[in-house]
C-alpha cells in the first residue's frame, strides 16, 4: 500500500493499493474518529452493485451504522436535483454533524457526494473511494466538489477537502479501456506539467491492466496535485497548471457536443497546445513528438476534427476566462509547464499554430 499525505486546509491521507476496499471500514474509523456513527455510502446505479456491498459490511464490522444512496449513473446526475434528493435523504435518515459520507465511484460521484458534505448541516466529513481512474489520480483529491447548472459545468460547487482517500486499484479491473484511458490522459498530463520521470515510466510501461502500472501512475499523478494544491488549494495561482491541455480540451469537448469524452480531449488538447507553444517560440524543446509517441502507445486518437475558427469560439464561452485575456499553460521542456498569458484576440492564430 502507498500513502501519500495531502496538507491543505484539512491533513489527509490518500491510501492506494490492492485489497483495500474489504478493509475500507477500519482506514475509515481511523480516518474519522471514534465518535462518528452513521455512514451514508453515494454511489451510482453501476458503481453499486460491484462495490457497496463490500464497502458496507467492512463499515459494519467497524461499528458504523451504513445507508446507502444510489443515483443513476452518469454526468446527467451531476445536478442540482440530486444533490437535493440526497441532501433529503440525509435529512430523513437523521444523519448528525457527528455523521459522515463516503463517494464510492468516479468523478461524478465525489463532486456531488463532497458538495453535498460541504452543506448538509453546513458541513460534515467525507471520505473518497474512487472507483474510476480519473477520480483516483484527479478528482478525489484537492477538495473541488460540486454540480452542474443548466448554464455550464461545474458552476455550483465548494471547496471542502475529505477526511481520507481510499483507492482500491482492484477496481479498476471492472472499467473499460476508454475510461482507463481518460484516467491516463491526466496521469499524463500530470508527467508533462512536472514530472519528466513519469512520462519516461509511461512510455516504456503503457499497459494499463496491470495494478503495479496502476498504483505507480497514479501516485506519480497524486504526488504532483499535492505539490499544486499545497501551493494554492483555492485556484488562484499554481493550481492552474493542472489545466495543460484543457483550454483544446474543454473546446473540444464542447464541439463534439460531449461526444468525444474529457481525458481524449485533453489528449488531443495537449498536442496543440504544445506544438503551439513550440511555434510561438515559448518552448525550449520540441514536447509534441515524445508527447504524441506516449499518447499514441495506448491508443489515443489524436486527430482534431474541429477548425481552428470552431474551437476558438467554444474556448472563448469558457467561464475560465477573465477579461480580455487568457492563461494558457504552456510546455517549455518535458516535465516542465508554466503559465503564459495570451491575449484572446491571438488565440486563434496560437489554435492555428497547434493544428498545422
Ligand atoms: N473535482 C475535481 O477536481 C475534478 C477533476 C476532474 C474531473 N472532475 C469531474 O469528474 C467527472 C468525471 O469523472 P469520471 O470519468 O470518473 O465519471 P463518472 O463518475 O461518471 O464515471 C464514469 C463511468 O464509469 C462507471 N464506473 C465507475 N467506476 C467503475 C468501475 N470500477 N467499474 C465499472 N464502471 C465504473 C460510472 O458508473 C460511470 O458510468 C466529471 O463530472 C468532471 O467534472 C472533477
Ligand atoms: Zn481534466
Amino acid at each position: 500500500m502507498e500513502k501519500i499525505t495531502i496538507t491543505a486546509s484539512k491533513t489527509y491521507e490518500v491510501l492506494t493499493g490492492s485489497g483495500l476496499l474489504p478493509r475500507a471500514g477500519a482506514y475509515i474509523r481511523q480516518a474519522l474518529g471514534e465518535k462518528v456513527r452513521k455512514i451514508c455510502v453515494v454511489t451510482d446505479s453501476n458503481v453499486a452493485p460491484l462495490y457497496s456491498d463490500a464497502l458496507i459490511s467492512s463499515l459494519e464490522e467497524s461499528g458504523f451504522v451504513a445507508v446507502k444512496f444510489v443515483f443513476a449513473a452518469g454526468e446527467a446526475s451531476k445536478s442540482l436535483r440530486t444533490l437535493s434528493d440526497l441532501l433529503e435523504f440525509l435529512a430523513q435518515r437523521q444523519l448528525t454533524r457527528s455523521d459522515a459520507l463516503v463517494a464510492l465511484g468516479g468523478g461524478v460521484t465525489g463532486d456531488l457526494t463532497g458538495f453535498a458534505a460541504a452543506s448538509y448541516l453546513r458541513g460534515i466529513p467525507f471520505v473518497q473511494v474512487p472507483t474510476t481512474l480519473l477520480a483516483a489520480v484527479d478528482s478525489s483529491v484537492g477538495g473541488k466538489t460540486g454540480v452542474n447548472l443548466e448554464a455550464g459545468k461545474n458552476l455550483a460547487g465548494a471547496f471542502w477537502q475529505p477526511s481520507l482517500v481510499l483507492f482500491d486499484t482492484d477496481t479498476m479491473a471492472t472499467l473499460s479501456q476508454d475510461l482507463l484511458l481518460d484516467g491516463a490522459a491526466e496521469a499524463i498530463k500530470a508527467g508533462a506539467i512536472a514530472d519528466k520521470e513519469l512520462l519516461s515510466y509511461i512510455r516504456e510501461k503503457p499497459d494499463l491492466k496491470d495494478p503495479a502500472v496502476i498504483t505507480h501512475l497514479s501516485g506519480r499523478a497524486i504526488e504532483i496535485k499535492r505539490r499544486v494544491v499545497q501551493e494554492d488549494e483555492r485556484d488562484i495561482g499554481a493550481r492552474q497548471l493542472l489545466n495543460f491541455g484543457h483550454t483544446l480540451g474543454h473546446a473540444i469537448e464542447k464541439c463534439s457536443g460531449f461526444s468525444v469524452s474529457h481525458g481524449h480531449a485533453v489528449a488531443i488538447g495537449m498536442v496543440i497546445e504544445s506544438r503551439a507553444a513550440l511555434q510561438f517560440g515559448w518552448s525550449r524543446e520540441d514536447c509534441t513528438a515524445p508527447l504524441s509517441e506516449i499518447l499514441k502507445k495506448f491508443g489515443f486518437p489524436l486527430d482534431c476534427p474541429y477548425s481552428a475558427s470552431q474551437l476558438t469560439q467554444a474556448a472563448l464561452s469558457d467561464k475560465k476566462r477573465q477579461g480580455d485575456r487568457l492563461t494558457l499553460v504552456i510546455p517549455v521542456a518535458q516535465g516542465d509547464c508554466q503559465l503564459k498569458e495570451l491575449p484572446v484576440s491571438r488565440l486563434e492564430e496560437f489554435i492555428k499554430a497547434g493544428l498545422s
